[in-house]
């Protein structure tokens, strides 16, 4: 095993002080642990302005080298993936290094001899079995650019982004469990592939063994994988190039494809993933995250793989077959790292303790939150009745875009403070900003932003560097905006107080507004929509969708449920509306813009709390608002 982790507070802040003083060297010393064919000739060069970010210039190397053939010298047969099924009566299964090694060269032979090459987009719309990992760290073998979509985003949301980023090959299965529910995941990709070109392969692994239609493009992944064997050099890579697009939504109606690259990205998820879980050899270490977002790339795969970790694997749901399945699996495989989402832990709170106190959960050291603030009730909960009070809680701000975890505390190593995610990681510079960009200081509240690179920062959104540009870099020049208001004690603590743009994290999951609006508006009755994010005890916010119809509306219950199914149909279940009210006008100013500010407290009942309303153009309409509310 790889240790990248400062073990004491005296150690960590040495390191805050390298990473100030000496801001490159500091990143150098942590990239120098690492197998490289070739090192770099210049650690940076940034322009924020421009902008362009480049780290370990001119270095050569293949990340799957790092993450499995280092390993498979010095400890072939540590369980790198405990592989935890969505019914627990299947077996689990425990895949060594040397064995998760032969099965990513193997995989990574079949995608070449299917036709794919460096360079090459590859689109995984998979469930989260073990074969998703490893066709993951396959795409990466050869240089191909994974871009996994998450199982749970229709035909529409997947087409949309195979289409983007021109993909090749698609590698998908038959369907997927889902507690108790089977996602028919080949006809939803069939559907899909009507609507794209660039597709020449579908490689389909066989997981629920159900029935499935079949075309010319199809390949059976057990058959074409008995074509090939498990020798697979790796692809030698340089530091810049893709690794992988990983979508996210945005305030326009198309996600954003952020693109990360070979080596700053694996610095960073391994140094954090150390660091912030205090991983330790022979640990036990589960993140339930989906590998269709980036916490599972970076923290279920991709970090702590770079050091060598076990990492859990789950495919089911918190809630099946019981409310206490985290906590049977907690109990079952021994986990000493347990990293969730305030949501999941918001509705499991729901449930009777006594689900959570009879597991055996004494193996817990550390755990993790991650996805959206963390309420104080949801953080004491965790703490009184998983940790017992024994385990600090590393609450983790970061995003898609940032690639790894940039505020949080360290396990056991720095000071926790519920709800707040306290600390920037050593070599990050986070600052809070006004609304003209000036930079506050001491106890303040504001807008976050990030002054200086760090190794995993997303490089460009896919095909739209215009686009990367003005989300991230425009509205404060010179500075990362990532988009989320914070406050900051005197400490220099930060708490994340949420989404400063038309983004809503519901249930964790990051929700543009934009593109729900679209489908809303593909309905023939609806003539305009507006929709926001209202406080929910357990998803944390929940979506409130306003709308305008052509006509007059007799059966309101049709019309909510057609609009749901259609949000359902465009982007996916997660994205529709928990309520759909029928209004006669949309607040607006006189230059045509939606109030959003003003719908938003409609939403959260919050009336008499309007703020100014002085240059809106209807008052009107929001008399009728709260008539119909
Ligand atoms: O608003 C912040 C929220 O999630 C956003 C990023 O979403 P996504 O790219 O989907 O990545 C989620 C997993 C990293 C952020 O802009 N967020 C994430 N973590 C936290 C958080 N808000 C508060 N506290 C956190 N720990």
């Amino acid at each position: 095993m790889v240790d990248l982790a400062y073990r004491s507070l005296a150690d960590y802040k040495q390191a805050k002080q390298q990473a100030s003083a000496q801001p490159e060297g500091f990143w150098e010393d942590i990239a120098n642990q690492f197998e490289w064919h070739q090192k770099w000739n210049k650690a940076l060069t940034f322009d924020f302005h421009k902008p362009e970010v480049k780290w370990f210039l001119g270095g050569k190397l293949n990340i799957t080298e790092n993450c499995l053939d280092r390993h498979v010298k010095t400890q072939p047969n540590r369980t790198a993936i405990i592989f935890e099924p969505n019914d627990p009566k299947e077996t689990a299964q425990h895949i060594s290094y040397k064995e998760l090694h032969s099965r990513v060269c193997r995989v990574a032979n079949m995608l070449k001899k299917n036709g794919a090459k460096k360079g090459d987009r590859i689109c995984l719309y998979m469930p989260m079995v073990p074969e998703l990992a490893v066709t993951v760290l396959a795409c990466a073998r050869i240089g191909a650019i994974h871009s996994v979509v998450f199982a749970g985003f229709s035909a529409a949301a997947l087409a949309a982004r195979i289409n983007d980023a021109d993909c090749i090959m698609l590698v998908t299965a038959d369907g997927g469990f889902r507690g108790a529910k089977v996602t028919p995941l080949k006809d939803i990709a069939d559907e899909a592939l009507t609507h794209c070109k660039s597709i020449n392969t579908s490689i389909v692994l066989k997981r629920t063994g159900q029935e499935v239609a079949w075309n010319d493009i199809d390949v059976w992944w057990h058959e074409a994988l008995a074509e090939v064997d498990d020798l697979c050099p790796a692809e030698i890579m340089d530091s810049e190039d893709p690794l992988f697009i990983l979508y996210t939504s945005g305030s326009t109606g198309k996600p954003k494809g952020m693109v990360h690259t070979c080596g700053g990205y694996m610095v960073y998820t391994a140094y954090s993933f150390q660091n912030v879980f205090q991983y330790e050899k022979g640990d036990i270490y589960w993140c339930t995250a989906d590998i269709g977002w980036i916490t599972g790339h970076s923290y279920i795969l991709y970090g702590p793989l770079a050091v060598g970790a076990t990492t859990v694997m789950f495919e089911g749901v918190p809630s099946y077959p019981g409310y206490d399945r985290f906590w049977e699996v907690c109990a079952k495989h021994k986990v000493n790292q347990f990293y969730t989402a305030p949501t999941a832990i918001r509705a499991l709170q729901k449930h009777p303790v006594d689900l959570v106190s009879k597991h055996d959960l004494s193996s817990l050291k550390v755990l993790g939150s991650v996805g959206e603030p963390i309420n104080a009730e949801a953080w004491h909960w965790y703490d009184d009745n998983v940790g017992k009070n024994n385990c600090p809680i590393v609450d983790t701000w970061w995003q898609t875009e940032t690639g790894g975890i940039l505020i949080t505390s360290l396990a056991g190593i720095t000071e926790q403070k519920p709800t707040y995610a306290t600390l920037p990681m050593p070599g990050i510079q986070a600052v809070l900003l006004d609304n003209e960009g000036n930079e506050l200081v001491c106890k303040n509240e504001g807008i976050l932003a990030i002054k200086h690179p760090w190794p995993s920062i997303a490089r460009t959104i896919w095909g739209d560097h215009e686009r990367y540009k003005n989300v991230y870099f425009s509205a404060y020049p010179g500075y990362y905006f990532p988009g989320d208001g914070a406050l900051r004690d005197a400490e220099g603590n930060y708490r994340i107080t949420g989404r400063v743009d038309d983004v809503v994290i519901v249930s964790g999951h990051n929700l543009g507004t934009a593109p729900i609006e679209n489908a809303l508006n593909e309905h023939p009755n609806v003539v305009e929509s507006a929709v926001v994010g209202f406080p929910h005890d357990i998803k944390g916010n929940a979506l409130h969708a306003f709308v305008i119809t052509k006509d007059a509306v007799y059966d309101n219950e049709a019309l909510v449920t057609a609009l749901r199914a259609l949000v359902a149909k465009t982007i996916g279940p997660i994205a529709k509306p928990d309520r759909i009210q029928v209004v006669s006008g949309l607040p607006k100013t006189r230059s045509g813009k939606i109030m959003r500010r003003i719908l938003r407290k409609l939403a959260s009942g919050e009336f008499d709390q309007l703020g100014d309303v002085s240059t809106l153009l209807n008052p009107d309409v929001i008399e009728n608002i709260k008539r119909n509310n």
